[in-house]
């Protein structure tokens, strides 16, 4: 299994480091456009082997995409971060290019490649994909609702007093500070609704603090956040290379499901060989009906932007 991961920052050191430590993959191909940069990464990576006991090869390239031949995944997670205060959404001016050349660069070396995009504003940046490159729709996956459901469930823990590991949920919608829709009345302690443990304020705190998740962290760094990003990726990236058919919130092109067409957004998808194997609409209440559609609107106005 040869993974590419596009773009040597934080996120996609992230990303090359937890994949290189679940060791699933053979190769990491980690590639950037600053001279020296991804190689200087990748042999630090490298120098961690020993220590983190794993065997995947991390091999750094500067801007030569003939390297990143045959890949069977390509993480997108190149482009510039947010700042504090900013929206993802104001990012489109400079990713929007970058995502295009890059996601058209991959295919030239990898055209059987399964691409995962980050880079923000994802949902959007995903859409461009799917136009830039003509790959099948499963084969475009946008990483976002991982990366919530994971901060969902953290607040969720946070607010319980337990173990992260006894709670699940899931956040759909747009991978936004205003879109996104964490299914609050789905989430659960280890098969027990949360409204069992958390008052009804309490779990619209959890609600509203999940969604600016990624806006805390920023006000925090000074800029997007990495660790969480890059780990909820690698997952992605693992469930395709195990073929584990996982289900994952992910942005996919949907067709008419949700009642939604032309448009790549977070919804539940079941994650495999062959990227996203399937679609799953689930019953939503109408609250969680209405959310989705307006947090739709909020991603075509962005897509709008695209030109
Ligand atoms: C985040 O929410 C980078 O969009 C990513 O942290």
């Amino acid at each position: 299994m040869k993974v590419t991961v596009v773009g040597a920052g934080a996120v996609g050191a992230s990303c090359a480091e937890y994949v290189a430590i679940k060791d699933f993959a053979d190769e990491v191909v980690l590639i950037d456009i600053k001279e020296g940069f991804a190689e200087g990464k990748a042999m630090d990576l490298m120098q961690c082997a020993s220590l983190n006991g794993f065997d995947t090869q991390i091999t750094g390239i500067t801007n030569d995409y003939s390297k990143t031949a045959g890949s069977d995944v390509a993480v997108i997670t190149s482009g510039i971060p947010r700042k504090p205060g900013m929206t993802r959404e104001e990012l489109i001016g400079i990713n929007a290019g970058i995502v295009k050349t890059v996601a058209e660069n991959l295919i030239k070396f990898s055209p059987e490649v399964i691409i995962v995009v980050v880079s923000n504003p994802m949902d959007t940046m995903a859409y461009l994909a799917h136009k830039a490159t003509g790959l099948p729709k499963n084969r475009i996956i946008g990483m976002g609702g991982a990366l919530d459901s994971a901060r969902f469930k953290f607040r969720l823990a946070e607010a319980i007093g337990c173990p992260a590991s006894d709670v699940d949920g899931m956040v759909i919608g747009g991978h936004s500070d205003v879109g996104m829709v964490p299914l609050i009345g789905k989430a659960a302690r280890n098969s027990v609704k949360v409204s069992e443990f958390l008052s009804e304020e309490k779990m619209q705190q959890v609600v509203e603090d999940t969604k600016v998740g990624g806006a805390t962290l920023t006000k925090l760094l000074g800029t997007s956040a990495w660790y969480a990003p890059g780990a909820a990726v690698s997952e992605m990236v693992k469930a395709i290379a195990l073929d584990s058919k996982k289900m994952f919130p992910c942005s996919a092109l949907l067709d008419g499901e949700y009642g939604l067409s032309d448009i790549s957004i977070g919804v539940p998808c079941i994650i495999g060989k062959n990227g996203i194997e399937q679609i799953v609409e689930v019953e939503l209440t109408e609250a969680e009906s209405a959310k989705i559609k307006e947090s739709a609107a909020g991603v075509k106005a962005t897509n709008a932007l695209l030109g």
